[in-house]
């Protein structure tokens, strides 16, 4: 039987759900019932780090020590239920003009003898795999990001953990506002989309939810809180999408560098915002960033299911020789669409649909509508 080598690999930033996709990958790549109905019998190999792991000479022996290793159903019985990535994962850029190795990749790719390649990751690692698709390597993607701002896909794994996290950590964090009667600033991850801030603070019945897609005014969040304790609120918790800023402000950054795909680092916001609060109101105001805990943990069902989904799908469009596509999520079906189309876009939350500008919060009227 005809002999077919894919490789995986995992790259940006971890989250839940990674390791369920790489191991659908593994399971529907090596099931020996379609092996027969394809007439080829597939191997598949880990490439540890992302696309670090294909900037590296190919290693003598494909063992678990090594940056590639190989993977069989064996290896990836139990990785459902792991968080992160076991792969690894690295936000190296072969086409990182400073630094371009691409044509290491390629001759890598070679090397291995890959005959086609799975890229799981966001716009950047996606973004890489449309460019090597674009010059002839036969590469599917599989997307993955807590910012759910991939375009053209309803789902991207690890948001619904993420938001479960967000959720669980209000929930502890409210306990601590209630016993001291505080303000709580809670800022989310999400980039230049806010739908971990509005989804999780909708999903933790946030007072305020603040989006990078509406500057808000620090007047107006001022007056909401001394609104909300006048109604008797002893507390109130405010979410913050680490992109979000008043009008007239950029961005607030961590530092001045940027990574290898010219991504500033976010964040700042909930301790500028807490701070401009207690000034306004004089009331007690604390915050803080959940940063990583939000990618972290174990996956959730729905992210454990999408992995399952979007790895089984990744096969399935190597096996019909369709390259160059991601697997996506749309109106309830498992789909593809050509990477290029995704590359360089950001999924952003619509105000007019889902966002209440006066309120600051999630929309309050869904069956009322106003027609698109
Ligand atoms: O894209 C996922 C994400 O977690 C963003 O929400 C966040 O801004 C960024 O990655 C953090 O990047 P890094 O892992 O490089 O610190």
């Amino acid at each position: 039987m005809a002999k077919f080598r894919i490789g995986v690999l995992t790259g940006g930033g971890d989250c839940a759900g990674l390791n369920s996709a790489v191991k659908w990958v593994v399971k529907t790549a090596m099931d020996s019932r379609l092996e027969k109905e394809r007439g080829i019998q597939c191997e598949v190999l880990g490439i540890r780090d992302g696309w670090k792991g294909l900037v590296l000479p190919p290693p003598d022996t494909f063992d678990e020590s090594q940056h590639v290793c190989c993977l069989t159903e064996d290896i990836v019985r139990t990785w459902d239920r792991h968080g992160g990535t076991n792969l690894g994962s690295s936000r190296t850029n072969p086409y990182n003009p400073k630094d371009y190795r691409v044509e290491e990749v390629k001759k890598h790719i070679e090397k291995l003898q890959l005959n086609a390649l799975v890229a799981i990751g966001g716009d950047d690692t996606l973004g890489v795999a449309g460019q090597l698709a674009s010059e002839g390597i036969k590469v599917v993607g599989i997307p993955k990001t807590i910012d759910r701002d991939i375009v053209l896909t309803d789902y991207t794994l690890g948001y619904e953990t993420a938001l479960n996290v967000i959720t669980e950590e209000v929930d502890r964090l409210r306990t601590y506002a209630g016993s001291h009667q505080v303000v709580f600033v809670i800022e989310t991850m999400g980039r230049h989309a806010g739908w971990l801030a509005l989804e999780g603070g909708e999903a933790s019945g946030a007072y305020i939810i603040l989006i990078p897609e509406y500057d808000f005014s620090m007047e107006r969040v001022d007056e909401l809180v001394l609104q909300g304790v006048r109604e008797g609120n002893r507390y109130n918790i405010i979410m913050v999408a680490e992109g979000a800023s008043p009008a007239g402000y950029s961005t607030f950054t961590k530092k001045e560098e940027t990574d290898e795909f010219g991504h500033v680092f976010l964040g700042g916001i909930g301790n500028y915002v807490a701070q401009e609060i207690e000034k306004g109101t004089k009331l007690m105001t604390r915050s803080m960033a959940l940063g990583y805990l939000q990618r972290g943990g174990a996956p959730c069902a729905y992210d454990r299911r999408m992995g399952r989904y979007f790895g089984i799908a990744a096969v399935d469009l190597i096996i019909q020789e369709n390259y160059g596509r991601m697997v996506s999520f749309q109106n309830g079906k498992i789909t593809s669409v050509p990477i290029e189309d995704i590359v360089g876009k950001t999924q952003t939350v619509d105000v007019k649909t889902l966002y209440d500008t006066e309120r600051l919060n999630g929309r309050r009227t869904i069956l009322n509508l106003p027609k698109q």
